[in-house]
């Protein structure tokens, strides 16, 4: 006999419908309304003899009880049937595919799902229901979205675990007990309502546990676990999946209450980050079935330098163009504000319309990120501009179309009261390396060169290409100032191999990074030259880094010298200053007259 066959056997399907759907067991063919389609009349029947149901109505389908939990759960049939087994009692021992590799992890997490869940339903759970019903909660959801009651009595979940014959070292990997120094288990979940978190495929990979008692910390997880890694999840994808691909958008909120109150009122395509701002490995998670990600951060949330942070890595990431290979897709992802500290579980619950406007609504991140570094600086001083220009900048850099470029630096321009000359002049002396957080993809140069007009940083690298060349054209690049680089990276090669005296030495005392910097700047192919075309090679490098240098000083103190606020500030700058513009026009005029 199959597992399936064995499985059917011993579950009664009205018995198992019946925890789902509002069913009158007593009928001989009990009938419902279908909780797979919306209706007014019951065409859901379920038929005890042959153990079947079918839905007449509009969704025209049926199946056993083990397509019923895969319909019901949004899983798939293995899953459905490990479901089905854990619920009769059965072990699944059946080969496993390959691809999906199941593991003793997840068998623990479902043997305790099972007991939890019988918990919460039982008398002891009383309490917790009803804390479940005072959020909006139904029965019927209770079970759907997989709740579950850690019990704070003499029996416990770790003795369940135990009588199942799972090992002591499974169920502490799966976090859902500790041993004490004695050797004995104990909970983890202690007195806390469980929420079971399943992954993509609908493997249950994890819990999340509430307290109920005000206890910090609000929520325990499940351990970082071969199964189980929080960064690399979004609950509630394995319901939301069919319903992302469909419309190709997600909506990403960061509550396990938030995903639920959606689903439970029909916004099937929301799922959590689960407190994190999201990450990269989230993103990758969705992207082949959504075009548009929404973003619906807590107010509180929205602010903080970590959400920043990992939003500009998105961005970094998905919000500019075409890769290296030039065929990934773009990301549109934007972000919703939910105002008035509400967090999407009340704003559902309250009124479904506001949610949906909120949605609709939702800022490009871009607009977003901008308008958070703005709010974030004083942008009436010179200093909180170059800071939120520093900031934007690269972000703006990764956008390969120059129209959106254009439109992007235009709002921050009127933002920070400067015209749009002044902001691309300074955006010349910003790289995006610099910035944090920020990946740097193969493109970035090329739009950021085209943004600025320069392609200083390759002349940068062809110049190190050189020096690192031979030691006896040494003295055509010695006197450069180390200023003249804008790249840190390259700049810090150069200093090392200004102080080291021969390529032999810096070689030796180059520490690791630097090392690599250097092996790999000679790695790139120079032109055959002659001993004059070297010469004529480097110093006209030379030359143009330093008329580089000295143009973005100029636009600098032109631009201090611009400022109103500076002016007013301090004559005593104002005078430094001046000094200093003059001192590099002379510089400038110099570098022009003197020949080559
Ligand atoms: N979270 C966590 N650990 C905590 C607090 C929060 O893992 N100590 C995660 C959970 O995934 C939680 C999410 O961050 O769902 C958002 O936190 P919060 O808004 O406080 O939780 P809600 O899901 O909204 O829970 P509730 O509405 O019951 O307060
Ligand atoms: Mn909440």
């Amino acid at each position: 006999m199959s597992l399936a066959d064995d499985v059917k056997k011993r579950l009664d399907i009205v018995q198992v419908v019946s925890e789902y759907v509002d069913l009158d067991t007593r009928a001989r063919t009990p009938k419902a309304r279908c909780p797979f389609h919306a209706e007014n009349t019951p065409s859901f029947v379920v038929f005890p003899e042959s153990q079947l149901w079918r839905c007449f109505g509009a969704c025209a389908t049926g199946g056993d009880v083990i397509t019923f939990l895969s319909r019901q759960h949004k899983v798939d049939f293995r899953e459905a049937l490990r479901m089905a087994a854990t619920r009769a009692g059965i072990r699944d021992t059946s080969p496993r595919r390959e691809e999906r590799k199941s593991s003793p992890l997840i068998e623990a997490n479902e043997v305790a799902q099972a007991y939890l869940a019988g918990v919460l339903n039982s008398p002891r759970g009383e309490a917790a229901r009803a804390y479940l019903k005072s959020r909006g909660i139904v029965d019927a959801a209770v079970r759907r979205r997989e709740f579950g009651l850690c019990p704070d009595g003499l029996e416990t979940l770790a003795g369940h675990l135990q009588s199942k014959g799972i090992q002591a070292g499974v169920a502490r990997a799966a976090g859902l007990v500790t041993q004490t120094r004695e050797g004995a288990w104990r909970d983890m979940f202690v007195g806390r309502l469980t929420i079971a978190i399943r992954d993509a495929d609908g493997r249950l990979v994890g819990f999340g546990a509430r307290t109920l008692s005000g206890a910090e910390p609000k929520y325990l997880n499940s351990p970082r676990s071969e199964v189980f890694d929080k960064s690399k999840l979004l609950y509630g994808l394995h319901w939301a999946r069919d319903r992302v691909r469909l419309t190709g958008t997600v909506v990403v909120v960061e509550g396990y209450m938030d995903v639920i109150a959606a689903h439970e009122r029909e916004f099937e395509n929301v799922v959590a980050s689960m407190g994190t701002a999201i990450t990269r490995d989230q993103v990758e998670h969705v992207k082949g079935l959504a075009q548009k990600v929404v973003l619906a951060l807590d107010a509180d949330a929205a602010g903080q330098e970590a959400t920043l942070n990992s939003l500009e890595t998105v961005w970094g990431a998905y919000g500019g163009a075409s890769s290296e290979l030039g065929a990934r897709r773009q990301l549109d992802i934007r972000v919703a504000r939910l105002a008035g500290g509400k967090d999407p579980d009340e704003v559902i619950s309250q009124s479904p319309d506001a949610w949906r406007s909120i949605v609709d609504d939702a800022a490009p991140l871009l607009d977003w990120l901008i308008d958070t570094h703005v709010r974030r600086n004083d942008v009436s001083t010179p200093a909180g501009k170059a800071r939120v220009t520093e900031a934007i900048f690269p972000l703006v850099a990764v956008l390969q179309n120059t129209y959106e470029q254009d439109r992007y630096l235009t709002a921050l321009s009127s933002k920070l009261g400067v015209t749009l000359e002044q902001l691309r002049a300074s955006a010349g002396r910003i790289r995006p390396q610099r910035r944090r957080g920020l990946a740097v993809r193969g493109n970035t140069e090329a739009s950021e060169s085209a943004l600025t007009g320069q392609a200083d940083t390759a002349i940068e690298r062809f110049l190190l290409t050189m020096v690192l060349s031979g030691d006896d054209i040494r003295e055509y690049a010695a006197e450069l100032p180390e200023e003249a680089f804008s790249d840190p990276g390259n700049r810090a090669v150069f200093t090392a191999w200004q102080t080291s005296g021969t390529i032999g030495r810096l070689r030796e005392t180059a520490p690791p990074d630097l090392a690599e910097r250097i092996e790999h700047l000679t790695g790139n192919p120079l032109p055959p030259m002659d001993q004059r075309a070297r010469v004529g090679a480097i110093t006209d490098s030379v030359r143009r880094l330093l008329e580089l240098h000295l143009k973005r000083l100029k636009a600098q103190e032109a631009r201090a010298l611009e400022d109103p606020a500076f002016i007013e500030g301090s004559p005593e700058t104002r005078t430094l200053i001046e000094q200093r513009s003059l001192e590099t026009n002379e510089r400038l005029k110099n570098l022009y007259t003197r020949q080559p």
